[in-house]
């Protein structure tokens, strides 16, 4: 198995033969919900070569991978956890359009602007601010000019239903990361970031927002 690359990131190789049984529960079965401003955006567009960071056990890269199938596209799953990886590369079986790389998001080993597109979800509340900034960077990096970014994570709450959720996560985790998005944070990193600025698309349970990030063409 791959080396884990060095980072502050809260990786979780410990929970990675339970995560896919767990991620429903800690969601209230909503992550399908959630994630469909992602495959709708692939569907409906025409990106070909796409990233997902901090991608876990890669459930979603691989929806990703099916949508991409039909046009000949393919995407590549990131995470620091070897684990997780070697979970997701067992799920991908043979498919032959989806990578799973051991690597870390704020050092991308991906040549500049190689990505029509990227995504992530529920990954930034496992890095601190700097780290946030530095992986957004990176993104920017790798993405093509004109092509977009979209995260979906959990942000500051609108509703005393989504205080309860987004709290609950910080206490019962111990996870300044999770803090940091509360308290906003996480859109003050991607104004800091080379992207600059977000659209806020969607908003769900009262504390997870999707944005919507571009690197503008030039
Ligand atoms: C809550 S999981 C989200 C997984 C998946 N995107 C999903 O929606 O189910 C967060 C993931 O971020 C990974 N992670 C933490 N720090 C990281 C870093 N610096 N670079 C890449 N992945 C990291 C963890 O190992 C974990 O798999």
């Amino acid at each position: 198995m791959a080396l884990s690359p060095l980072t502050r990131g809260r990786t979780l190789d410990h929970v990675a033969a339970v995560y896919d049984a767990l991620s429903p529960l800690m969601l209230f079965g909503q992550e399908q919900r959630m994630a469909r401003p992602c495959l709708q955006y692939i569907r409906e567009s025409s990106v070909h070569a796409v990233l997902d960071v901090g991608c876990g056990t890669g459930t979603l890269t691989l929806e990703i991978a099916a949508i991409l199938a039909q046009r000949g596209g393919t995407v590549v799953g990131v995470d620091a956890a070897p684990k997780m990886i070697a979970v997701a590369r067992r799920k991908a079986g043979a498919r032959s359009n989806v990578r799973f790389d051991v690597v870390a998001a704020e050092a991308l080993p991906y040549g500049d602007e190689s990505f029509d597109h990227g995504l992530s979800t529920f990954f930034f509340h496992h890095i601190d601010f700097q780290l946030k900034v530095k992986a957004l960077d990176e993104a920017f990096r790798v993405l093509k000019p004109g092509g977009s970014f979209v995260i979906v994570d959990v942000d500051t709450p609108t509703s005393l239903f989504g205080r309860i959720c987004a709290w609950s996560g910080y206490y019962l985790f111990k996870q300044e990361e999770i803090r940091e998005n509360i308290e906003g944070k996480l859109r003050l990193a991607i104004e800091k970031s080379l992207f600059g600025s977000f659209k806020r698309v969607a908003h769900y349970q009262g504390y997870v927002s999707v944005f919507q990030l571009s690197r503008a063409d030039y």
